[in-house]
């Protein structure tokens, strides 16, 4: 089964239409420093006002614990999505309450609403079915129709996600549609040579998708922290840098099925070590079997990978006809420490093939850096839900909406 499209909802002119997006947005002193999922949203909202919805937005920010916290409010993104929609978008300063119902009530046809932050109330994120499911039925008296759109957070069994699609005619929203366009091809049909770049501090969090993908890719690039478990398990000593001593093992097994395979696993030859965790930290470039050999011994930390590796990287990646990577190469954030993630990323705009940026941290990456938007195939919006997709995982965000 395919998902269900707005369209299937009928005319939705003078209708209230609760539109789930994923307006997570990074924050510096309540400033957005990457808009790129309010930017998202946007088709999906233009789509139905131009038809004279109501449009009555939901979203989470951030981890709140289930009560208000100021520093998680949608303000901020309400404020940038009236820029872009160059029209006025009034807020809620609740979500279910009565500021919310006595705004989604003065509603007109074609006009936005934000509702406060979601997760601001317990039911949102429960494990409890009944809690969750009647915080669900709150959502949806105001509700006529349901867009869900939020690709970013449809691997999470939420109220906003998973209950309130049941509760009304609900369809997939035109974001979601666009990014199952790319994802399912980089699973069902990947042109070869496909290559998957891997970074980001945690390979606990890569695991489902190196066992999914090893079978399915011609070559794994290895970047970021989670490298250092990598070069730990062949046996190098890692100095200070990030390492997962107990997927050590399992690492290994990877490896080893990897080799069975004949899929190859590239893992950086050099390194740049740096004697603290800053900018302006001293900082030397070494082989990687040598990273406890320069002049910060056992205390050096691993920040990024070496120019040699980059630039070997990078001809991997324009040699494929499909990329997708997820997870920065170093910590790009400090400027001495983003070359590697830099190169990565200019080679993914130069590759003829497709390229595929997933994830929230890789794509606040690329555009910190310089990078355009559209210099990619395809920058998705989800981090998590695109690598679990990749899994091969059934993410309940798109069953619930027909997706099979
Ligand atoms: C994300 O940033 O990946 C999504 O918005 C989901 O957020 P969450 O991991 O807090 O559920």
């Amino acid at each position: 089964m395919t998902l269900r499209t707005i369209d299937s909802l009928g005319p939705l002119a003078g209708k209230r239409v609760v539109v789930r997006c994923d307006l997570n947005v990074p924050l510096k002193d309540g400033v957005i420093t990457d808009d790129g999922r309010v930017r998202a949203s946007i088709p999906t909202i233009r789509a139905l006002t131009s038809q004279g919805a109501r449009v009555i937005v939901v979203s989470h920010l951030g981890r709140p614990e289930g009560a208000p916290d100021p520093k998680y409010s949608l303000a901020p993104a309400a404020v940038r999505l009236g820029e872009l929609l160059e029209a006025p978008v009034a807020l809620a300063s609740d979500t279910v309450g009565p500021d919310a119902e006595a705004k989604v009530a003065a509603l007109g046809d074609g006009e936005v609403l934000v509702l406060e932050n979601l997760r601001f109330n317990p039911g949102e994120t429960s494990k409890d079915g009944a809690e969750r499911r009647a915080f669900a039925e709150q959502l949806a008296a105001f509700a006529d129709a349901v867009v869900s759109d939020g690709f970013g957070v449809v691997h999470r069994k939420q109220a906003s996600v998973w209950d309130l699609e049941q509760l009304r005619p609900s369809a997939a929203g035109l974001l979601i549609a666009a990014e199952l366009d790319v994802l399912d091809r980089l699973t069902e049909s990947p042109e070869r040579p496909y290559a998957v770049v891997l970074g980001g501090s945690k390979v606990s969090d890569k695991l489902g998708v190196i066992a999914h993908l090893l079978p399915r890719v011609d070559t794994l690039l290895i970047g970021g922290g989670m490298l250092f478990t990598f070069l730990a398990a062949k046996g190098h000593p890692v100095g200070s840098s990030l390492l997962e001593a107990d997927q050590i093992e399992t690492v290994r097994g990877y490896l080893a099925k990897a080799e069975e395979l004949g899929v190859d696993i590239v893992l950086p030859t050099d390194i740049v070590v740096a004697a603290s965790f800053s900018a302006d930290a001293e900082h030397v470039v070494t082989t990687a079997e040598a990273i406890e050999e320069t002049p910060f011994g056992a205390s050096g930390l691993g920040l990024d990978i070496g120019p040699e590796t980059a630039a070997a990287f990078a001809e991997r990646i324009r040699g494929s006809k499909t990329v997708f990577w997820n997870g920065p190469m170093g910590v790009f954030e400090l400027a001495p420490f983003a070359a590697g993630t830099r190169a990565i990323a200019g080679a993914l705009t130069e590759t003829e093939g497709l390229s595929v940026v997933g994830g929230g941290d890789s794509a606040a990456a690329v555009r910190q850096l310089g990078f355009a938007d559209d210099a990619f195939g395809h920058i998705s919006t989800g981090g998590g839900a695109s690598l679990e997709f990749l899994e091969g995982k059934k993410l309940p965000g798109l069953e619930v909406l027909g997706w099979q």
